[in-house]
């Protein structure tokens, strides 16, 4: 009995400690996403936390990206463009500039047309190009067809001609550690959300994410912390 009450309070510090070592390290808002949870509710908090922080006042344009494939990054982009597009009359933009891996045209109910990368080729207009997603005041651009050569740099002075008509603009980009197309998208933009993957992405890969988006000079806005499940600490686990 004592010994499980030991360990019990052993996880309790254990938890108390990973807390802090989320939140604290450099000040960044900390999202969780617990994967058995209301998932709008994770996106609403998310949102809360990147508008009601004073120092987070100017935000418009966000990049989203992840360390490595498969982390959330497209999850995350498309619930947290429409928790910012379910407030009142926000008019919000979801563009994916994710050439390497798209997802949106074959995930999401969209009608066929063409994508950023016709957009850059001179193949569309913006008027055929950005779509609406039902009646909701979200909008998408979707990646299109894949180009021979990711050109970062158009794809943002694209995305910045499309900017004007929204209220927000949220970048599904692709992951920071695999390509440099963050490393170019990042400093243009007011700020970038880094998505990791509970108990699967390497520290080493999470602080070489954040390395390189403080070198390239891009203002981190915060960590989600994705597919988070229900804590069960590991001294406790060596009992079970
Ligand atoms: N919190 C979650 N709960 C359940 N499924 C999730 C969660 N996050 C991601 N997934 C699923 O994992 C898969 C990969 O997620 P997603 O497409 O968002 O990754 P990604 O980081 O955009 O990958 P890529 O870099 O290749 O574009 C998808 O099927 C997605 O629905
Ligand atoms: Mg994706």
């Amino acid at each position: 009995m004592s010994k499980i009450y030991d360990a019990l309070k052993r996880a309790e510090r254990e938890r108390e400690v990973a807390r802090d070592r989320d939140v604290e390290p450099n000040g960044h808002p900390v999202a969780y996403q617990p994967a058995t949870g209301d998932e709008e509710d994770d996106y609403r908090r998310l949102r809360a936390s990147l508008l009601f922080t004073p120092s987070y006042s100017e935000v418009h344009t966000i990049v989203v990206t992840a360390t490595r494939h498969s982390e959330g990054t497209t999850r995350v982009a498309v619930g947290l463009a429409k928790a910012l597009a379910s407030e009142g009359d926000t008019r919000v933009l979801l563009a994916e500039a994710n050439m390497r891996s798209p997802s949106l045209a074959r995930t999401l109910p969209l009608a066929d047309g063409p994508g950023l990368s016709n957009y850059l080729a001179g193949e569309a207009s913006p008027e055929t190009l950005v779509k609406r997603l039902g009646d909701a005041n979200l909008s998408i651009v979707t990646a299109g067809d894949r180009p021979e050569v990711v050109d970062c740099e158009a794809i943002v002075t694209a995305i910045a001609e499309l900017t004007p008509n929204f209220d927000f603009v949220i970048i599904d980009a692709p992951p920071v550690n695999r390509y440099a197309d963050v490393s170019v998208l990042g400093p243009k933009v007011d700020g970038v959300i880094l998505v990791v993957q509970a108990d699967e992405t390497p520290v080493v890969e999470a602080e070489n994410a954040k390395r390189t988006l403080d070198r390239v000079g891009a203002r981190i806005f915060g960590v989600v912390l994705n597919r988070q499940k229900s804590y069960v600490p590991a001294t406790l686990q060596a009992l079970l």
